[in-house]
C-alpha cells in the first residue's frame, strides 16, 4: 500500500469535502417559508409513508438514526448527497439547455487551480503513473460560433483513483487546472487517464453499500466546468467506453453524450480523445 492508500480514509476525505463545501459554496438559498413548508412536508410523508409500507421496526429506526449520526461524524454528507441525489437536480437544473450535456461536480471540485493557455500539460508528479491522455477540442455556441477565450477548467483522480486535495500525499493541485481557448475556441491538454474510482468504503457511506450489498465504484472521468463570458456555465464529465461501470455507476452521472471515442496517441505512447463543448447563451 502507499501511503495514499493508507490515509484516504472516509473521515479524512469527508472531512476535508465539508470544508471545501463550507468555503466555496453559498448555504443559504432565497427559499419562500411556503416552499419550505412544501419541501419539508413531502419529504417527511415521503419517509412516513416508506416506514408504513414496509413495518419499519425500531430497531430499524434506531439503526438509521445511528447511521445518519456516523454520516455526520464522518463528515460524509457531501459525498453521500453528491453520489446519490445531486443527479437529479442536475436533471432538472438543465432541463431547458440546448447546448452539451452536463453532469454532477461531485464532491472533489476546488477552485482556482492553476491558469495555463490553449496547450497545456496539467500539474502532475515526475513520473505520474498511468496512460498518457491527449484531450483535445473546441467551445462552439450553440449557433456554431467559435467561442475564443473559453475557460476548460478541468480536474481528475490519478491512477489510482485519489484526488488531490482529498487524498494526502498528493501536490496541491495535481491533475487540476485551467485552460483557455485560443482564439477559435481550440484547446489541447495533456494529461493521464483517470481510474475507475471507489467512494471511501470504511465510513458510514462504506457501510450502508456493504449492508444492501450494493458496489462503490463510478466508471473512470475526467471532470470539468466550461464557460466563456456571455455563456451558461456547464459542469460535466467525460466517460471512457468499456469501463465495467459505466452502466452501473454508483452515482448515476454517466449519459450516452458524455463518453468519448478514444485513438490510439500519433505518438505511439497513450490515447487521444476529442470532444467539442457547445455552450447556451446566458
Ligand atoms: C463522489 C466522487 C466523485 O469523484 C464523483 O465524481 C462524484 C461523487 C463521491 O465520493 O461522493
Ligand atoms: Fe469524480
Amino acid at each position: 500500500m502507499t501511503s495514499t492508500e493508507e490515509k484516504a480514509t472516509a473521515a479524512a476525505t469527508g472531512a476535508s469535502a465539508t470544508e471545501r463545501f463550507r468555503t466555496d459554496k453559498q448555504h443559504t438559498a432565497d427559499t419562500s417559508p411556503e416552499r419550505v413548508s412544501l419541501l419539508a412536508r413531502e419529504l417527511l410523508e415521503a419517509v412516513h409513508g416508506i416506514i408504513r409500507k414496509h413495518d419499519v421496526t425500531y430497531p430499524e429506526y434506531d439503526a438509521l438514526k445511528a447511521w445518519l449520526i456516523q454520516v455526520g461524524a464522518d463528515g460524509e454528507w457531501p459525498l453521500f448527497l453528491d453520489v446519490f441525489v445531486e443527479h437529479v437536480v442536475e436533471e432538472v437544473a438543465s432541463a431547458t439547455r440546448e447546448g452539451s450535456k452536463g453532469t454532477i461536480e461531485g464532491p472533489f471540485y476546488a477552485p482556482g487551480s492553476p491558469e495555463f493557455g490553449a496547450e497545456a500539460t496539467l500539474p502532475m508528479r515526475d513520473g505520474e503513473p498511468g496512460t498518457p491522455l491527449v484531450f483535445h477540442g473546441q467551445v462552439r455556441a450553440v449557433d456554431g460560433t467559435p467561442l475564443g477565450g473559453a475557460e476548460v477548467d478541468i480536474w481528475h483522480c490519478d491512477d489510482a483513483g485519489y484526488y488531490a486535495q482529498f487524498a494526502p500525499g498528493l501536490p496541491e493541485w495535481n491533475l487540476r487546472g485551467r485552460i483557455t481557448a485560443d482564439a477559435d475556441g481550440r484547446f489541447r491538454i495533456h494529461t493521464i487517464q483517470p481510474a475507475p474510482y471507489q467512494i471511501p468504503t470504511d465510513g458510514a457511506t462504506g457501510a450502508l453499500i456493504r449492508s444492501a450489498g450494493w458496489h462503490a465504484w463510478r466508471p473512470a472521468h475526467l471532470h470539468m466546468k466550461v464557460s466563456a463570458a456571455g455563456y451558461q456555465l456547464i459542469t460535466t464529465q467525460l466517460y471512457f467506453p468499456g469501463d465495467p461501470h459505466n452502466d452501473d455507476d454508483i452515482a448515476s452521472a454517466v449519459k450516452p453524450e458524455l463518453m468519448l471515442d478514444p485513438r490510439p496517441a500519433a505518438d505511439g505512447h497513450g490515447v487521444d480523445v476529442e470532444y467539442d463543448y457547445v455552450l447556451d447563451p446566458a
